[in-house]
């Protein structure tokens, strides 16, 4: 019996499959695929003498061609018989759909087609506005694909490793496909103008051994999508002249490879703190350079920042760069006896003002009784070393809040907090705890890079034991 059932099932969708093989099919005015066919294996050709309407009827209820799609030379104005068409899935080697030399056709509607595998050619329809179908195009096919020669382009399709020395780039592109690559002499100015009204680059970024100063020609790139087989969004390495980025509008870095790092290597140039955020809030891990925050000379905008000592910024202020550390020494050296240090309640209250601050804050032996943060939402130690160590001591691991033995400790609150690059950690703080409550709260929700560490324990872990204990008593 179950034999049986194994048999139908294997054989039913078999002949509805070769009933709706239909080879290689030139589309007629006569042609007719059957009603039942809503998967057709074949390799369609679409040509002149045929009409969109009669397209659409003959194409009615198909959903999926399991082949490639060729409209060619065709009389067509428009294509809108594909889109009801879900799955255009052919030969892996050859183009899944193409679409050349129709020189009447304006527009197509693509709006169903959500799986395709193989390549993209739509070419040489001089009266083709692709423009409302470029995200469409740009999530089914990121890199085999060649659109050029059409009314409006998806952008500048370049579509290969663009160097000084092969490519031309178009004047007036605001997209450009293809991975941007300087390795070795700098191009030359004209040829870097031509980046300038550049906004998206659908594509890796990579600046090596060069001898530039500034990334500022491409100014204006407010996004970069790094496409699958780049390993790396962003890498900018060994450029000895290299003294900041000046990518003042990017605002979003994306990957469709989700193993994909940004990396700058032996890259000293300082950053801006702008910077800092975007290239964290992309969610890919980052490698920054090691020349630490920029200061004010070099930062956009730095009247948004402050630093230097709390008591002096003024009320205004929210963005700070800099270490906030107030440490007793003796509380290094001597565990348990130890004078605290005290700290005004000025410097508290202004602390409650701050929504986003660049280095690391840091209480140790002190007699604060509560570290509240109302408005914090951001934080970013971007150091990998002890660079923000201060006399007497260092860390192996880095910490955007450090809570030692400040043993009249009661009360930290940071309600707001979104980002935290870097760890939180708590040690010896009197009777203070972090419970899985306290863990609970700090954690949920919040960005992957928020990581908090408490008398050697990472809340993650204090939350996993504590729901593997609900499972075992359940
Ligand atoms: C198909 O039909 C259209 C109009 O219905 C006609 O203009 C065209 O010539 C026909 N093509 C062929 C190849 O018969
Ligand atoms: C494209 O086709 C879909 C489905 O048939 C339809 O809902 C949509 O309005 C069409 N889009 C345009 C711009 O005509
Ligand atoms: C498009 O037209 C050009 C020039 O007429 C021709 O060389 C080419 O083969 C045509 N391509 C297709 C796919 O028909
Ligand atoms: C590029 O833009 C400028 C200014 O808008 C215009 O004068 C020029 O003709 C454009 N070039 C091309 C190739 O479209
Ligand atoms: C604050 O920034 C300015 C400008 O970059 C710098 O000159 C000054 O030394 C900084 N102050 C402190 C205390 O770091
Ligand atoms: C704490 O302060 C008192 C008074 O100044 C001093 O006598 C004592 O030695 C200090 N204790 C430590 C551990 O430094
Ligand atoms: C901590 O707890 C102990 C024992 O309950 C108590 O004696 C001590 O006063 C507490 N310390 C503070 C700072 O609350
Ligand atoms: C956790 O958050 C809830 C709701 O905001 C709050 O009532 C509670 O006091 C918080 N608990 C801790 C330990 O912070």
């Amino acid at each position: 019996m179950i034999f049986l059932i194994c048999l139908i099932l294997f054989i039913v969708p078999t002949i509805a499959e070769d009933n709706c093989n239909l080879g290689v099919i030139n589309i007629l005015n006569s042609t007719v695929i059957p009603e039942s066919c809503k998967e057709i294996l074949a390799r369609v050709r679409i040509s002149s003498g045929i009409q969109d309407a009669k397209l659409a009827e003959i194409f009615k209820n198909v959903r999926k061609i399991e082949g490639v799609l060729e409209i060619w030379n065709s009389d067509l104005i428009e294509i809108t018989f594909l889109s009801k068409v879900e799955e255009i899935s052919g030969d892996f080697l050859d183009k899944t759909l193409s679409i050349v030399n129709n020189s009447r056709l304006e527009k197509i509607n693509i709006s169903s087609l959500t799986i395709v595998n193989g390549m993209l050619r739509i070419v040489s329809n001089p009266l083709l506005n692709l423009r409302s179908n470029c995200d469409k195009l740009q999530q089914l096919y990121t890199s085999d694909r060649v659109i050029n020669n059409n009314l409006d382009n998806c952008g500048c399709d370049i579509h290969q490793t663009i160097t000084y020395t092969n490519t031309e780039i178009p004047e007036n592109c605001t997209t450009i496909y293809g991975k941007l690559h300087f390795d070795g002499a700098s191009p030359p100015y004209s040829w870097l103008k031509r980046l300038k009204t550049v906004t998206k680059l659908y594509g890796s970024l990579i600046v090596e051994n060069t001898n530039l100063e500034t990334l500022g020609f491409l100014e204006n790139l407010k996004e970069i999508i790094s496409d699958e087989d780049s390993a790396n969004a962003i890498l900018i390495q060994n450029n000895e002249y290299l003294e900041r980025f000046d990518l003042l509008s990017l605002e979003k870095v994306t990957s469709k490879n989700p193993e994909a790092v940004i990396t700058f290597n032996n890259c000293y140039a300082c950053i801006d703190p702008q910077f800092v955020r975007v290239l964290v809030q992309s969610n890919l891990d980052v490698w920054f350079p090691q020349g630490g925050y920029c200061d004010s000379s070099k930062i956009n905008y730095p009247s948004q920042y402050c630093n230097g000592s709390i008591l002096d910024i003024p009320d205004r202020c929210t963005k700070y760069i800099g270490n906030i550390v107030y440490a007793n020494p003796d509380a290094e050296y001597f565990w348990n006896e130890f004078n605290t240090t005290h700290v005004s309640s000025k410097v508290l209250e202004k602390l409650k003002n701050l929504e986003q601050i660049y280095g690391t804050v840091l209480f140790q032996g002190t007699d604060i009784e509560e570290l509240l943060l109302p408005n914090i939402e951001e934080m970013y130690q971007i150091s990998y070393s002890d660079s923000y160590s201060y006399p007497y001591t260092s860390f192996k691991e880095l910490e955007v809040i450090k809570l030692v033995r400040n043993v009249n400790l009661v009360k930290f609150e940071i309600p707001k907090l979104k980002i935290a690059m870097q760890q939180i950690a708590f040690e010896g703080n009197g009777n203070f705890t972090v419970d899985s409550e306290m863990c609970f709260n700090m954690t949920l929700g919040m960005n992957s890079k928020f990581y908090i560490k408490t008398e050697g324990y990472k809340c993650y872990e204090l939350l996993r034991l504590e729901l593997e204990q609900k499972e075992q008593t359940n």
